[in-house]
C-alpha cells in the first residue's frame, strides 16, 4: 500500500509517496504565491493550496498503481486564519502565521485579559501570528466578513476539508490556535467567548494519527484514487516534522530550520515555562511538546542571497567562509519582527559590527550565526527549565547546509543528526497516514521502524568556547537595539 504526505508550506506544497516500510517513491514541490498587502502582513489564497496539491497529486501519482493508495495526511502550516461562510466558501485570504499587522489585539490579550489567565486557559500567551488575535482583527477591521463565519480552521484542514468535506483539525495544530485548553485536549470556553465565537464555528479535534473521513466521491473520481483511501487528521508543520525525523517519546530535540525556524522539544506531560516563552502544544503523538519559534530562519539567508547580493548560488557565497567563532560582525534575523522569545512584532533585521574590513562573506557567515544564536535563545529557555538536551535532529532547507549545522552544533553544543529522509513535515504526514490506517500501532512504534539517522556533526570545544562568548555579545543586542527598532 502507499501514503502520502502533503507539507502545505509557506512557499509551496510538498508532496511526498512512501510505501507502508517507509521507502519514499516520488518527492514533488508546487510553489503558490505569497502577499504582503500592507507592511508585516502577509496572506495567501486557500484555493491556490487546493489547486497546486491537486496538481501535485496527479503527477506524484501518475506513475503508479492508483488503487494502492490508502491514506493521505499533512503536515501544515500553522495558526492562519481560514474563515468560512455558510456555503463554504473562503470569505478573505488566509492571514499567516508570519503576518504582523495583531499588535492591538495581542496588547488586549496579553495585558487587558491578562496573560496569567491566557495561560491558564490555554497553556500559552498570545503572540502576532496565533489565530485568536487574528479573529479579533477580523471582528474590528471586517465586520461584514466577521458576521458571515460559518467554520474556522487552519490551512492544512482546508485541504482535508476540500478531500474529505470533513471539518476537522488535529490537537496540535490547534495548539497554537490560543483557543485550545492544550492541556484538557479541548475548545476552551473561556477563550471561545473572548474571540465572540461558538464551538459550532470551530471544526472537529482528532489526534494526529485519526482516522477524519475518506474521499469524496468527485475527489477519488478527478484523481483516480480508490474511494476508501482515507484522510488522517495530520500535524502542525512541526509537529509531523518531528514525526518524520523520529522526534518521538520523552526529551528529544527536532530543530527545523525552514522559512521559519523551531526548537521543539517532546515531553510526556503537559507543561509551560513561567513566562510563557515556549509554546507549550500537543504533539503528534498524542503527548505534549515545547516549542520555541522564530520567525525568519532559511529565509533570512534566501532574504540575503537573493534579495541583497542577487545570487542562487548559494553554495559559492559559503566557500569563502572560514574562520568560525571570530566574525566580528552581527546579524539580529528579526526580519519579520520575532516570536520567540521576544515577542516583538515591531523587532527588525539589522547588521552590527562592520568595520572598514569587513568582508561580504563575513556578512554571510553573520545570517547563519545569527539564526543559530536566535535559536539558541529558545534553548536557554529550555536549560532553564531543567531540560537537559545533548543531541538534536534537524530538518529544514537550511539543514542541506554542512557549513551551517556545524555553525549550529557549535553555537548550541549539542550534537546534531541528520537524518536519511530530510522531508520532515511531508514524511511525517506520510507516516501519520500509514498509522492511520492500522499499519503501525502508534506513531511513535511507526517512527522507530521507519526513520533512520543518516550522519551526526559533533559540538568542537575550542569552537564552542568563541562561540559562547560570541553568544553573550549577541544576547546584548536586541535589548540595546529595541527601543530604535520600535521607532523604526
Ligand atoms: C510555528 C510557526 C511556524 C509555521 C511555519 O509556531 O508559526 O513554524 O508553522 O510553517
Amino acid at each position: 500500500m502507499l501514503y502520502i504526505g502533503i507539507d502545505l508550506g509557506t512557499s509551496a506544497v510538498k508532496l511526498l509517496l512512501m510505501d507502508e516500510k517507509g521507502d519514499v517513491k516520488k518527492i514533488v514541490n508546487r510553489e503558490y504565491p505569497l502577499s504582503f498587502p500592507k507592511p508585516g502582513w502577509s496572506e495567501q489564497n486557500p484555493e491556490d493550496w487546493w489547486t497546486q496539491s491537486v496538481e501535485g497529486l496527479k503527477e506524484l501519482t501518475a506513475d503508479y498503481d492508483k488503487k494502492d493508495i490508502a491514506g493521505i495526511s499533512f503536515g501544515g502550516q500553522m495558526h492562519g486564519l481560514v474563515i468560512l461562510d455558510e456555503a463554504d466558501q473562503v470569505i478573505r485570504p488566509a492571514i499567516l502565521w508570519n503576518d504582523g499587522r495583531t499588535v492591538e489585539e495581542v496588547a488586549y490579550l496579553n495585558n487587558e485579559i491578562g496573560m496569567k489567565k491566557l495561560s491558564a486557559y490555554t497553556g500559552n500567551i498570545a503572540f502576532a501570528g496565533f489565530t485568536a488575535p487574528k479573529i479579533l482583527w477580523v471582528e474590528k477591521n471586517e465586520p461584514e466578513n466577521f458576521k458571515r463565519i460559518c467554520k474556522i480552521m487552519l490551512p492544512k484542514d482546508y485541504l482535508a476539508y476540500r478531500l474529505s468535506g470533513v471539518h476537522c483539525t488535529d490537537y496540535s495544530d490547534a495548539s497554537g490556535m490560543l483557543l485550545l485548553d492544550v492541556e484538557h485536549k479541548c475548545w476552551s470556553k473561556e477563550m471561545l467567548d473572548i474571540c465572540h465565537v461558538k464551538e459550532e464555528q470551530m471544526p472537529k479535534l482528532y489526534e494526529s494519527y485519526e482516522v477524519v473521513g475518506q474521499l469524496k466521491d468527485d475527489v477519488a473520481a478527478m484523481l483516480g484514487f480508490p474511494k476508501e483511501c482515507i484522510v488522517v487528521a495530520g500535524a502542525g508543520d512541526n509537529a509531523a516534522a518531528a514525526v518524520g525525523t523520529g522526534t518521538v517519546g520523552t526529551g528529544s530535540c527536532n530543530i527545523s530550520l525552514g522559512t521559519s525556524g523551531t526548537v521543539f522539544i517532546t515531553n510526556d506531560v503537559f507543561g509551560v515555562d513561567s513566562n510563557n516563552a515556549l509554546h507549550s502544544f500537543v504533539h503528534a503523538d498524542g503527548k505534549y511538546h515545547l516549542m520555541g519559534c522564530m520567525l525568519c530562519a532559511a529565509s533570512c539567508n534566501k532574504w540575503w542571497m537573493e534579495d541583497i547580493l542577487g545570487t542562487k548560488d548559494f553554495a559559492a557565497e559559503q566557500e569563502n567562509i572560514q574562520k568560525l567563532g571570530e566574525n566580528h560582525v552581527y546579524f539580529l534575523p528579526y526580519l519579520m519582527g520575532e516570536r520567540s522569545p521576544h515577542n516583538d512584532p515591531k523587532a527588525k533585521g539589522s547588521f552590527v559590527g562592520m568595520t572598514l574590513d569587513t568582508k561580504r562573506e563575513e556578512m554571510t557567515q553573520a545570517v547563519f550565526e545569527g539564526v543559530a544564536f536566535a535559536l539558541r535563545d529558545s534553548l536557554e529557555v529550555a536549560k532553564q527549565l531543567g531540560i537537559k538536551i545533548d543531541e538534536t535532529n534537524i530538518c529544514g532547507g537550511g539543514a542541506k547546509s554542512d557549513l551551517w549545522k556545524q555553525i549550529m552544533a557549535n553555537v548550541l553544543g549539542i550534537k546534531i543528526n541528520t537524518v536519511e529522509v530530510e522531508e520532515g513535515p511531508a514524511y511525517g504526514g506520510a507516516i501519520l497516514a500509514a498509522v492511520g490506517n492500522g499499519v503501525y500501532e502508534s506513531v511513535v512504534e511507526a517512527a522507530k521502524v521507519i526513520v533512520k539517522q543518516k550522519d551526526s556533526v559533533m559540538p568542537d570545544e575550542k569552537m564552542t568556547a568563541l562561540y559562547e562568548e560570541r553568544y553573550q555579545t549577541f544576547k546584548k543586542l536586541y535589548p540595546a537595539l529595541k527601543l530604535v527598532m520600535q521607532e523604526i
